[in-house]
């Protein structure tokens, strides 16, 4: 059972953030990528599209006889994870953008929030805002168009230049001193966000949270692969595999699968 992989899947290339994670923290598990990227993004598309796609992801992976699954899509996790965990029979890690830690320590109680439509529209997003917000202005923002962006291998680009300072100009205004990525493609934006953003204001993720729960639930579940031989790591996309293998900085090779 150990030695069987973690499967991961995303709507597309964003995930690969958090497939880094689990690669630094556990370097001797196996693990196998899917990305949908043919049907990004999943942000604009209604939660019953979410779900089945997040379906169809859990059941291509469970082909490869994964024994656990992160969903490395905060738009799929906050529309989809329920109705997987109670599906199937095997743990899913999911991932949400997190409020918890900003609305904590943020001194100007302003944050902000950068998140896909499907994410900023869920129950889960809502819920898990109004429990830990207290009495901090939550500045939320839709992502519009940058996941095609990031998907068309256009990342660093001057357009996605002019839309993030259009999206971050009223988070700016509002003196935020954190600022949330909701959606596993951001995290590629660092270099611009950085540029575009005062240099008092933190941004942060989920990434690394999602790798230490994926441990703790391994461990607890005895899954951990004890086999120390070199780790096997294998990505699927069902769009360019080009755009993936940079973001990968060439170290793998990416299969085009239609799926
Ligand atoms: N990486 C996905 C997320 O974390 C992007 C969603 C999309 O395809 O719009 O939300």
């Amino acid at each position: 059972m150990s030695t069987q992989p973690i499967g991961i899947f995303d709507s597309g290339v964003g995930g690969t953030s958090i497939y880094k994670e689990i690669e630094a923290l556990l370097p001797h598990e196996n693990t196998i990528y899917l990305a949908d990227s043919a049907n990004a993004p999943y942000g604009n598309k209604s939660p019953e599209d979410i779900l089945k796609l997040s379906i169809k992801n859990t059941e291509y992976l469970l082909n490869y006889n994964c024994k656990l699954i992160v969903v490395a899509c905060n738009t799929a996790t906050t529309n989809a994870i329920k109705v997987l965990r109670e599906t199937y029979n095997i743990p899913f890690i999911g991932i949400e953008p997190a409020i918890k830690p900003a609305s904590l320590n943020s001194k100007t109680k302003a944050i902000g929030i950068l998140a896909t439509k499907g994410t900023l529209t869920s129950k889960l997003f809502h819920d898990t805002t109004n429990l830990y917000k207290n009495d901090v202005q939550v500045i939320e923002q839709e992502g519009e168009g940058i996941v095609p962006l990031i998907e068309a291998g256009k990342t660093l680009s001057e357009d996605m230049k002019t839309l993030l300072k259009i999206y971050l100009e009223p988070m700016i205004k509002a003196n935020i001193d954190y600022l949330v990525l909701g959606c596993t493609h951001y995290p590629y934006l660092l270099p611009l966000l950085l540029e575009l953003l005062p240099k008092e204001v933190k941004i942060i993720d989920s990434g690394e949270a999602v790798a230490r729960q994926t441990k703790t639930i391994l461990e607890k579940q005895n899954l951990l692969n004890t086999e120390t031989l070199s780790a096997k790591h294998q990505f699927y996309s069902n769009g360019d595999p080009k755009v993936m293998k940079t973001l990968l900085n060439e170290a793998y090779s990416v299969n085009f699968l239609n799926f």
